[in-house]
């Protein structure tokens, strides 16, 4: 079976230099697949790639087998591929209800959103008036990922959503994600320390300076590189 998504061989460059080098990942629908590696390994460019908002330099962006590669980001957002950006993706300006009501243009009425984001997290309809900007940072991860959700995601990509955030709210928040993966969402997240998402995660890589180093099922080979790769970290 073809996998959801998949990156072959992929490279990536910032003003000609070079920040991946040739890297292999595929998340299978209903799999959550983490992204581990140090600061600056090339993590968000990776998910940028996969969005389409980063240029491929050479390599492959496969949807359910078929080629993507060079799709401008509209359409791969149109094929079901949602980022969720470093930095809590939110209007902060906005109240919740709103900023959650304008993801709309996947054709769901704007009722049936808010209805299905405040149903998974209620306490954002308790906040549905309130200003985004003035939620914990907690709840605007919570908002980020309600937004997500709304786009009905085939492939949703996060960017660091424990960032900041207390071990219990991060340890929420994962249980969010590992039900989204189970409905058949193929999840790839981002995280910078291990700990948070190797409970939930079905496949680890590892990402070293533009190359994944290692990867396998997070309870195999993987711990010794990674007490080594985040030694003195708080991970
Ligand atoms: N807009 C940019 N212009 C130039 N170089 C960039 C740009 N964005 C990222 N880079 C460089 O590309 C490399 C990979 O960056 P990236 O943001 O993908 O790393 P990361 O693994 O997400 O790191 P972190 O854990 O700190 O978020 C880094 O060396 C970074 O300095
Ligand atoms: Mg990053």
């Amino acid at each position: 079976m073809s996998a959801l998504l998949e990156l072959r061989d992929v490279r990536a460059a910032y003003d000609g230099v070079n920040v991946l080098h040739g890297v292999d990942l595929r998340v299978d629908a209903g799999q959550v697949v983490a992204l581990l590696g140090p600061n600056g390994a090339g993590k968000t460019t990776t998910l940028r790639v996969a969005a389409g908002i980063h240029p491929l330099a050479a390599g492959g962006l496969l949807l359910g087998g078929r080629d993507m590669s060079g799709a401008a980001p509209r359409d791969l957002a149109r094929a079901g591929v949602c980022l969720i950006p470093e930095g809590r993706g939110v209007f902060p300006n906005l109240s919740v209800r709103d900023n959650i009501r304008m993801m709309t243009f996947t054709g769901r009425s704007r009722d049936e959103v808010e209805v299905v984001a405040f149903e998974r997290f209620p306490i954002l309809a308790k906040r549905a008036s309130q200003t985004a900007g003035t939620l914990s940072g907690g709840e605007q991860q919570m908002l980020a990922l309600a937004r997500g959700l709304a786009c009905d995601p085939a492939v949703l990509l996060l960017d660091e959503l424990s960032m900041g955030l207390a071990p219990l709210i991060v340890g929420q928040l994962y249980e969010q994600v590992a039900e989204i993966a189970r409905q058949g969402v193929a999840v790839l997240v981002v995280e910078q320390f291990a700990t948070a998402v190797l409970g939930i995660a079905d496949h680890v890589a590892v990402l070293v300076r533009g190359a994944v180093k290692q990867q396998g099922h997070p309870d195999g080979v993987l711990r010794a590189e990674l007490s080594a790769l985040y030694l003195g970290s708080p991970a």
